[in-house]
């Protein structure tokens, strides 16, 4: 409960930034949902200026005690997260009129920042980690406090810009400008390998920002909810005649962490029965607690006995498995169990590092390889992959429907020599969720993962602002060309039923995927009834960086793009570039999220709606640009579903003038003798 005497503590403790006396030093709190130690990968030299760094934030007089303690940590858990600094009060998204500020926008990023680390929402909140294992809001707490202060002192003529975590400091810019530039991971290119952020990260230099996690637009799983949703519902349409049901179905799956605990939800607003194995005893428990699956197991059995009544009762039913996904293909074999629907979300962007675990080793087994046997684990991993690879494999061939969801499980498992390699050269046996699905469906028609947050954090504006986006979706709809009905129809039904199925967990968000023109039409709408009273507080617009013009990755977002041009990142650099200059309140760019460091490059922004006419502005131009930068290359890449979108947008859109690819016939390239 706020308080005015614990309120009046909280700010004065976030204007303090680094407090005066030092923190006593605190025990790690029991029940925290820890993060692994990570690798032990620096020489001595390194590790003393690991130590250095990290001492740069603090006063002098306080380095004899707290070089010790640094290290302590640094051998203890392969960084310095400096828990001694991390503050007393609680972190959560407070309603934005409780920070202290001089710029309702950055008090608008100061609640972002607490959403992504408020334990209910965080993964490892400790360890200042959203989501994903490694997403990182901040490297350490000395970070976290710095930044905090910026933001409650900056005006609205001033940037603050963020080094990976690090608030490098306000720069003199004006009221048009970003407010916050984040940038995380960034790295010259030749130093992007797994060992590389392993070495950087330490060092205290750089971090894995994950897609949402380092630019402060994480939701909670909502965010991934729906995309899960639309992702399931069209797999289960290619595969079953229009006559069948779901109902009755499986969709095996593993993973139930920060954006994989979504998948049961999903799969009961599918309408199947969702097997998700988690190896991580905790992390079932919180999601089975959560609501966000009916049932937890841990026992194979009764998972076989219980899944076997589900099919014969048709039953929508959602069960949290306790246990190893490797083990669950196979014994879902062995018992002939049919599996519809088959994918993976445990984290294979961070394989060596606790995002898979092995088959055949126990969870703490693993954990304590991880540091101290890293060779051994990684051997374990490979070994571990194929053996699941085989399995599917087995699956697949009696009918199963496989596909990657975006968690790099073809690309690690092709690195360890399982079978997963197609007869095309360089692909893979089976598609990617946007090859198949998310791309030609959403992506290439500009429909992506709109989302918004209240700041008042009343859960009532929350509910006004789906009535709105569901009346002006459904005014869209009436006059929507035939190729887009099924994605118009599909988030009608998602916001219409999204208050019925609890998603919010932290701040009041919401996630609603939708075109350029209906986020444009959406966000305005919000606008005018923030100016009307009708919505009580300022309202943050975002997305998710996994859209359709914020993230160039070849296995991922832009898997379905085919001209080459999917293993470059213009794309994702002009979006940020461009956000920025149309009104952004912050823009963020990252390398790694997603599918691992190296291998992507995406970014994201971030825009508060005041109710003013500059934010009006604001929003018409950049939901223009950031939706439509992407549609324009990927229909460069002579994407049909693209093409099609673009040219109708250049016919509403005078002033947007697009180069569009003349398409050769294939009789032709067959003739020429290469
Ligand atoms: N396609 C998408 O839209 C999308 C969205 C979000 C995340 N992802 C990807 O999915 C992956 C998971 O994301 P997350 O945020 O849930 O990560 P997470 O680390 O929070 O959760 C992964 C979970 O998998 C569990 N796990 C690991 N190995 C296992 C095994 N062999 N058997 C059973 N459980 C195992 C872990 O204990 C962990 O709880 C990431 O690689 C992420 O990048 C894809």
């Amino acid at each position: 409960m706020i308080t005015t005497a614990n309120s009046s503590v909280f700010q004065k403790e976030i204007q303090q930034g680094i407090p005066d006396n030092l923190p006593d030093k605190k025990a790690y709190p029991s029940g925290a949902n820890r993060a692994p130690k990570r690798k032990d990968i620096l020489s001595a030299e390194e590790k003393k200026l690991a130590i250095m760094n990290a001492l740069r934030y603090l006063p002098k007089k306080w380095h004899p005690i707290l070089a010790k303690e640094f290290l302590d940590e640094l051998k203890a858990y392969g960084r310095i997260y400096m828990h001694r600094f991390k503050p007393d009060y609680d972190i959560y998204a407070r309603p934005i009129s409780a920070y202290p500020s001089k710029s309702k926008k950055a008090a608008a990023i100061m609640l972002m920042i607490q959403n992504n680390l408020d334990p209910a929402v965080a993964q490892h909140p400790e360890e200042l980690i959203t989501y994903g294992g490694n997403g990182a809001v901040f490297q350490n707490w000395a970070q976290y406090l710095l930044t905090m202060k910026y933001l409650a002192t900056m005006t609205d003529e001033q940037t603050l810009h963020m080094y990976s975590g690090h608030p490098m400091g306000l720069f003199p810019s004006s009221n048009d400008a970003p407010r916050v530039i984040v940038t995380n991971g960034m790295m010259v290119p030749n130093y992007s390998s797994p060992d590389d952020l392993e070495k950087f990260n330490a060092l205290g230099v750089t971090q894995y920002g994950q897609m949402t996690a380092g630019s402060y637009m994480y939701i909670g799983p909502q965010g991934i909810v729906h995309g899960t949703t639309i992702t399931l519902m069209n797999a289960f349409r290619k595969i079953l005649t229009k006559d069948d049901t779901i109902k009755g179905k499986v969709f095996l799956t593993s993973g139930l962490g920060g954006m994989s605990g979504a998948q049961p939800k999903a799969g009961d607003i599918t309408g199947c029965i969702t097997v998700c194995a988690e190896v991580n005893e905790k992390a079932a428990i919180k999601r089975h607690e959560q609501g966000w699956a009916n049932i937890l197991i841990h026992d194979m059995n009764t998972l076989v006995q219980r899944v076997q009544k589900a099919q014969t009762d048709k039953e929508v039913l959602s069960i949290a498995f306790h246990g190893n996904i490797v083990d669950v293909w196979e014994k879902f074999y062995e018992e002939n169990i049919f599996v519809h629907v088959g994918s993976d979300q445990t984290s294979l962007h961070n394989p060596w590092s606790g995002g898979y675990y092995p088959a055949g080793l126990s969870f703490e087994e693993s954990n304590s390889m991880i540091s101290n046997e890293p060779d051994l684990f990684k051997q374990k991993v490979q070994e571990s992959l194929r053996r699941q690879a085989k399995a599917i494999n087995k699956h697949t061939e009696r009918g199963t429907y496989f596909f990657d969801y975006g968690n790099a499980f073809l690309l690690e498992a092709s690195r360890a020599g399982a079978d997963v390699m197609g007869e095309k050269e360089g692909q893979f046996k089976y598609p990617t969720y946007v090859q198949d699905i998310l791309g030609p469906m959403c992506f290439d028609y500009g429909f992506g993962p709109f989302r918004w947050v209240c700041t008042s954090g009343n859960p009532e504006d929350l509910d006004k602002s789906d009535d709105i986006a569901l009346h002006v979706l459904s005014e869209i709809q009436k006059t929507a060309p035939p190729e887009i009905q099924l994605q118009m129809n599909d988030n009608i039904i998602w916001i219409n039923n999204a208050k019925k199925n609890k998603l919010v967990v932290g701040s009041q968000a919401r996630i609603l995927y939708a075109d350029a023109e209906g986020r444009a039409k959406i966000a305005s709408a919000f606008n005018s009834a923030i100016l009307a009273g009708e919505i009580s507080a300022p309202i943050v617009l975002g997305r998710d960086h996994h859209d359709v013009s914020g993230t160039d990755s070849p296995y991922r977002e832009t898997s379905n793009i085919h001209d080459g041009s999917q293993f470059t990142a213009d794309m994702s650099i002009h979006n940020v570039i461009g956000d920025s200059f149309r009104g952004a309140t912050w823009v963020s760019i990252h390398n790694g999220g997603g599918v691992g460091w190296g291998e992507v490059s995406n970014g994201g922004f971030g825009l508060v709606l005041d109710g003013s006419e500059q934010a009006e502005k604001q929003l018409q131009s950049l939901l223009f640009y950031d939706v439509n930068n992407g549609i324009a290359r990927r229909s460069w890449a002579r994407n049909d579903e693209a093409l099609f979108a673009v040219k109708r947008e250049m016919q509403r859109s005078p002033n947007l003038r697009v180069t569009l690819p003349n398409l050769v016939d294939d009789d032709l390239l067959q003739g020429l003798d290469v």
